[in-house]
């Protein structure tokens, strides 16, 4: 009762014969309809090509290197008889996005096409511009990449550009490009910053073209006349790429503001002075504050991974420890004496039998940010108890009391109030650095980690000052169930103070949760166990809940930290506390 389908490269329009680079799922795999298959990339753009249905992969027709255009089989995969691997509707809020609609933008949105629509829309206003004038330069047609995210700007002012030299990188979800210019000359203003959204004819820059214009125009023609230039790029795309200076927009696309092309030059570059790399590890490094150039390459073609971009946090981190200056200046392995080894790489197979699992998508996102937070935050655990005997002894009556309601109270509702208290008490905790400011919030909107098939998320209970323990119980209990079923919203995720780490119903001691940026703090709860406590005369059993606080050195002392634990634990063990 099941049927095979190939899933096939959609329209990309002219991004024929473009380079697979990466192949991000396995046989196996089960998927979702617009789940990304393959990464692709010519010389200026990359972007993930999405599947059409869902099902189970049964076989990977492609591998990378491999050459794709619009019909090449990607996958073969299996659809259950009663579930047909149909797409879903587009969401209209998405068609710039969407699977289907994607390819098509892509399509237009090609670089080459640029210039030729850059020639026709051309800053019409400042008609034949003579020697020396000033044309400003729009987005040309970029398809249905309409209100795009500025992620990079690769020009400032007093940059002599030439044509076809890239201007800005625009990304989408799933996919960035560089937008040149058709028309060489010398950058008068730039007209976008990073964050801005751009869409067909949004200005991007003022130019002058140096009493050259006429001649500045004809190479914009060039790209239009090899429109289908993303093909004869596709041939070659390493080659092009890996030209020095060529592109020395390219070399700057992980550097979030650049001052001069002369930031190519000074990258004592493993990975070359163009870096490769797909959407999603441009991203992970910028997150990072990671200059791509800088990260030698260890992929296909010189191509960044995502490991390559952690192995050089790890190396810069560790030379930092030893001697920052050497670090900044130094290539791999080279930093002040300590020797940094690379990633091993094993043949697994060599030892017993293995099996590769991709990491899911949630796993691959919290890593990145989990990794990010423990390497950049200085983090410290304060580790304490609280005596919570009478509060468990009031949860089991409440629970009692409320057994018809359907409304089960768990400690983490009371976690959740204690902590509000705490972080009244002690308003440092409530807080993120911004620079060298310390933005302390006046909402007290609490995060909870919760464990799902598919790896960690962190749902977040709004104003948990302004409810009630029955309401937060409900509450947690609701988002705790959309996160397992993979429903949580992104707003649900979103705007948290502090966070929750609850193993209790799971064991443990105690032990080290990581710090969820930008808050500067986190309580990790285990198992509560009777334990005996001397009280002067005797011992007394008393059913203890042990409290990991990490916390970020930067903002907050040891002192202050064993305050908020040890006052939290008062809270635990005498509620009416929260009331004073
Ligand atoms: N000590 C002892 N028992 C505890 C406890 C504690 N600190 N906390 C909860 N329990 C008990 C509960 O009372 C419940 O018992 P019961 O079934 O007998 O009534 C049982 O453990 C299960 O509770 P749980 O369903 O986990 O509810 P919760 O409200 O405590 O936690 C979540 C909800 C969403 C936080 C939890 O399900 C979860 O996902 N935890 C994992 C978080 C995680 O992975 N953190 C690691 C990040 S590094």
């Amino acid at each position: 009762m099941s049927n095979v389908n190939e899933l096939k490269v959609p329209d990309i329009g002219d991004f024929g014969e473009v380079e697979v680079i990466e192949i991000l799922v396995a046989v196996g795999d089960t998927i979702t309809a617009e789940q990304s298959l393959v990464t692709v990339e010519s010389d200026k753009s990359s972007m993930e090509i999405p599947a059409e249905a869902a099902g189970v992969i049964k076989a990977i027709k492609v591998k990378i290197g491999d050459k794709v255009s619009q019909g090449t089989v990607l996958v073969e995969v299996e659809a259950a008889g009663d579930a047909p691997a149909a797409k879903p509707a587009p969401e209209p809020a998405k068609a710039a996005t969407s699977a289907g609609a994607k390819p098509e933008a892509k399509a237009e949105s090609k670089p080459a096409a640029k210039p030729e629509s850059k020639a026709d829309d051309a800053p019409a206003a400042d008609a034949a511009p003579a020697g020396g004038a000033e044309e400003i330069v729009t987005v040309p047609d970029i398809g249905d990449f309409d209100s795009v995210e500025v992620i990079e700007v690769l020009v400032a002012v007093g940059d002599k550009v030439s044509a076809e030299q890239s201007l800005v990188t625009v990304e989408s979800d799933k996919s960035s490009m560089e937008i040149p210019t058709a028309i060489a000359g010398e950058v008068t203003e730039v007209l976008v910053k990073i964050g801005d959204k751009v869409s067909k004819g949004s200005n991007l820059v003022k130019l002058k073209s140096g009493g050259a214009s006429k001649a500045a125009a004809a190479p914009a023609a060039k790209p239009a006349a090899s429109a289908p230039a993303p093909a004869a790029k596709a041939d070659a795309p390493s080659a092009a790429s890996q030209q020095a200076g060529a592109q020395p927009s390219e070399s700057q696309a992980a550097t979030p503001s650049r001052p001069a092309p002369a930031a190519a030059v000074d990258t004592p570059v493993a990975g070359g002075p163009k870096a490769h790399a797909s959407p999603s590890v441009r991203k992970f490094a910028r997150e990072l504050g990671v200059d791509l150039t800088k990260v030698p390459a260890t992929g296909p073609k010189n191509r960044v991974t995502p490991d390559d971009v952690r192995n050089y946090v790890k190396q810069v981190m560790a030379q930092g420890a030893v001697a920052p200056a050497a670090a900044a200046a130094a290539p791999a392995g080279a930093g002040g004496g300590l020797q940094v080894l690379a990633w091993p790489k094993v043949d697994f197979a060599k030892f017993g039998e293995v099996e590769a699992k991709p990491l899911s998508r949630i796993k691959k996102i919290s890593g990145a940010n989990l990794h990010r937070n423990w390497v950049m935050i200085p983090h410290v655990t304060n580790n304490d108890e609280a005596d919570i005997g009478g509060l468990e002894a009031f949860r089991v009556s409440l629970n009692k009391e409320n057994e018809k309601s359907g409304v089960k109270v768990t400690m983490l509702a009371f976690l959740i109030k204690a902590v509000v208290a705490a972080l009244k008490k002690f308003p440092e905790f409530n807080a993120s650095l911004d620079g060298d400011n310390l933005v302390l919030k006046k909402y007290f909107h609490i995060g909870f980690a919760a464990d799902t098939p598919n790896g960690l998320v962190v749902p977040v209970i709004r104003d948990a000052d302004k409810k009630g323990i029955m309401q937060i119980a409900v509450e947690t209990g609701e988002l705790a169930k959309k996160a397992r079923d993979g429903k949580l919203g992104p707003a649900e995720m979103q705007g948290g103070c502090f966070s929750i780490s609850s193993l209790g119903g799971i064991g443990g001691t105690h032990f080290t949760p990581i710090i969820n940026a930008p808050e500067v703090a986190i309580l990790g709860v285990s198992k509560s166990a009777m334990k005996p406590v001397w009280d002067g005369k005797q011992f007394v059993p008393q059913l203890t809940l042990p409290l990991s606080l990490s916390y970020d050195h930067r903002v907050i002392d040891g002192a202050s930290a064993a305050r908020f634990n040890a006052y939290l634990g008062a809270v635990l063990a005498d509620f009416r506390r929260v009331i004073l």
